[in-house]
């Protein structure tokens, strides 16, 4: 069996190869965390982006959607506490010279102590078979018990030292841990750091009057502070939501796994203005709703999982990250945070604006509370890319590489291929390309035997492969390859569009999250 990493290298150049994701500015050597995304990719990344969209806006009347710049009064990163609190840990290791996020490190630390107690539960699921009760073991085993108090006492220190911000304590811990530089293998760790994440910029045409402004380290910000513009203009009661989607920029110092973390990445953000103490009610269902929307792409229930967060940001009173079983482990898909009034409150004491609601059922006017859904759209794209990833062995002996994106975020739908390039076969397949066309993204490919085009059509992720032959000329049919299953079956050309359509259509794929 592959390891993490060997599989995590397969999606990464996978996602080269086939056109997905490159490194940016390859030709000067790349730039650290920044990824451009390319032909394959930006159909991806657009067709889960509008899968967001038509689940959050079109199909809720009380949520609209914006778009804010994101260059926002300097202001702006004030009030919401960026500027005093948008900070990482941080710790170098003095002999490799390495900088690491220190929270980062114990993170980390405790995920291997939790590998140890999930290896050890997977071999006496072996041993017991049908008898075994998990619960059971997890609650008997002298292993799995004692090192489920060390994660619980790792998690105890680490909320202490972060909710304190005592950063000798952090470095204690660190030491205590006995945790060790990937690099270097030594302990010799410096004194942990605070470090501003936000990138500084500036506008205006002189360096005399220029201003400075951040890049915007989440598009959040941008609904806050248009709270009221919306609310006026489109006449919604409490509660509804506003949503967005866009770039947000942060200088992440522990910038690996690919796009899992970036510099510059995209962000599919939701607020929900509800009145004050209604946020418990509201936290649960939001949570319960964006998870209903993961499972309904048919990733596997497995591959997700709630985390409470033990610390919560300057912001929120209460948090939970959505996670997904990535190549490297369990990490955070998205969030869902309670937001309370806190982002409207500051921006009003800020601005000297007032951004209330008048409640006309009340008759009063509150400051409203939020729930916020906050999803890396990069990291989607990462976790249905790697998730879609298979290697599986054929019959005859043989393996293929399959890249099982759910069809309805592929980002093409069909190839049309003509068995030869003579006989009037290309004709025909280029007026089915012409046809289905104006509903699907469709590609045309002649080159090389169609048993190779269909193992390059696997590897791209398309759902439908569409055979031209000489039947074809004879009876107006053609042979359809399901992608997934490989069976192929032979149907009238008049067919295909509605074929294609049930299986792609955005509608179907919803319709599971009810
Ligand atoms: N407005 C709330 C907010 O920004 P966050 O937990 O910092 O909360 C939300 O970010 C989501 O944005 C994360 O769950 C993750 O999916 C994505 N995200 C955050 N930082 C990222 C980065 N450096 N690269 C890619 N995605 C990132």
């Amino acid at each position: 069996m592959a390891n993490q990493d060997d599989t995590f290298k397969k999606v990464i150049s996978h996602a080269k190869e086939y056109g997905y994701v490159f490194q940016s500015s390859e030709i000067y050597d790349g730039l650290s965390a920044v990824y451009d995304y390319a032909q394959n990719g930006a159909e991806l990344k657009k067709n889960i982006r509008d899968y967001w969209w038509r689940a959050m806006v079109q199909m809720n009347e009380n949520i609209v959607g914006i778009d804010a710049a994101i260059f926002m009064h300097p202001t702006t990163w004030k009030a919401s506490g960026h500027v005093d609190a948008f900070n990482d840990p941080l710790i170098d290791n003095k002999d490799s010279k390495k900088r690491y996020r220190a929270d980062v490190l114990v993170e980390d630390f405790r995920e291997k102590i939790s590998e140890k107690i999930e290896k050890d539960i997977t071999k006496a699921k072996k041993r017991f078979g049908d008898a075994f009760d998990e619960k059971q073991f997890r609650e008997t085993n002298p292993n799995v018990i004692r090192r489920q108090n060390q994660i619980n006492e790792i998690t105890e220190r680490l909320t202490k030292v972060q909710e304190e911000g005592d950063l000798e304590g952090f470095k204690q811990l660190i030491l205590d841990l006995g945790i060790i530089c990937p690099l270097s293998g030594s302990k010799n760790w410096t004194d942990v750091k605070q470090f501003n994440l936000m990138f500084g910029t500036k506008l205006g045409a002189s360096a005399e009057t220029a201003m400075d402004l951040y890049l915007r380290p989440e598009t959040a910000q941008g609904i806050f502070v248009n709270f009221l513009n919306v609310q006026k203009t489109s006449r919604l009661k409490i509660p509804f939501g506003i949503a967005q989607t866009g770039k947000a920029f942060r200088n992440e110092i522990v910038a690996r796994q690919f796009i899992f973390r970036m510099r510059e990445f995209e962000q599919m953000e939701m607020q929900f203005f509800i009145k004050p103490g209604t946020q418990g009610e509201w936290y649960e269902h939001w949570k319960a709703h964006r998870m209903k929307w993961h499972l309904s792409l048919g990733m596997g229930e497995d591959n997700y999982r709630f985390h409470d967060h033990e610390k919560l940001a300057h912001y929120a009173d209460a948090a939970a990250d959505i996670e997904f079983k990535f190549p490297f482990g369990f990490k955070e898909l998205e969030g869902i945070h309670s937001r309370t009034d806190f982002d409207l409150k500051a921006h009003e004491e800020y601005s000297g604006k007032k951004l209330q609601y008048f409640d006309h059922e009340d008759n009063a006017s509150y400051t409203p509370y939020v729930l916020e859904t906050s999803i890396g759209l990069d990291r989607m794209f990462l976790a249905v890319f790697s998730n879609s990833l298979q290697e599986e062995e054929l019959e005859n002996g043989t393996t293929r590489t399959v890249l099982k994106l759910p069809s309805v975020l592929a980002p093409v739908k069909a190839a049309v291929l003509p068995l030869i390039k003579r006989d009037g076969l290309p004709e025909v397949a280029r007026k089915i390309v012409e046809e289905l066309k104006w509903d699907f993204n469709i590609i045309y490919d002649e080159k090389d035997a169609v048993g190779r085009r269909y193992r390059r059509q696997d590897a791209n992720g398309t759902p439908f492969c569409i055979t031209v032959d000489h039947d074809t000329l004879e009876d107006n049919t053609v042979t359809i390859r399901h992608r997934d299953t490989m069976a192929q079956e032979r149907v009238n050309i008049d067919n295909l569009r509605a074929i294609i359509k049930k299986e792609v259509d955005v509608r179907n794929w919803l319709m599971k999250m009810k």
